[in-house]
């Protein structure tokens, strides 16, 4: 299928939008786009300096706005775990893509998480399972309400998430 609009991948850190959003992108014969990675590059800075520099206030702003130029039409946007937390964001995604939400079990995200803290200022000095769920009571209702399908990723690779989400596609339009 050749839905018109975006496909926007949501979710927890660590749930795997970033590589689903390739894998997905390279099925469809669209464009990857990880909205974190173009936050850098538009800032000439990483992650977690933005944090340090300008708080998580200036990240929010700036990931509002590389998500307003990410949206162009067939692609796969993989987006930062908070980008729901933006009512704007929120329904944007809702107006401009096929939004899916890339969940996990509490206990793969931890694991998947403990060496992988260096884009993710909010897992920086914390214990990694209690910010977690921190974050997951907040969000959980957030993805729920701006996604049209979930996805557990707990057990599956990334390459059995990327086709299943095509296989749905068609359902989703
Ligand atoms: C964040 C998640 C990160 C990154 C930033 C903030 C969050 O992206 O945008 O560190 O608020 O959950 P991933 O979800 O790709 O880890």
């Amino acid at each position: 299928m050749q839905p018109a609009s975006d496909i926007v991948l949501i979710g927890p850190m660590g749930s795997g939008k970033s590589t689903v959003a390739k894998l997905l992108a390279t099925r469809l014969g669209w464009e990857a786009v990880d909205l974190d990675a173009l936050i850098e590059h538009e800032a000439g800075q990483t992650i977690a300096e933005i944090f340090r520099r300008e708080h998580e206030t200036g990240f929010r702003k700036r990931e509002h706005s590389a998500l307003v130029a990410a949206l162009g039409g067939r692609r796969v946007i993989a987006t930062g775990g908070g980008v729901v937390l933006d009512a704007r964001n929120r329904a944007l995604i809702e107006a401009r893509s096929v939004c899916i939400w890339l969940d996990a079990t509490a206990e793969a995200l931890g694991l998947r998480l403990h060496s992988e803290t260096a884009r993710r200022p909010l897992l920086h000095g914390v214990e990694i399972n209690a910010r977690l769920q921190e974050l997951d009571a907040v969000r959980r209702p957030l993805y729920e309400e701006t996604a049209r399908l979930r996805v557990d990723t707990s057990d599956a690779d990334a390459e059995t998430v990327a086709r299943r989400i095509a296989t749905e596609l068609d359902g989703l339009q």
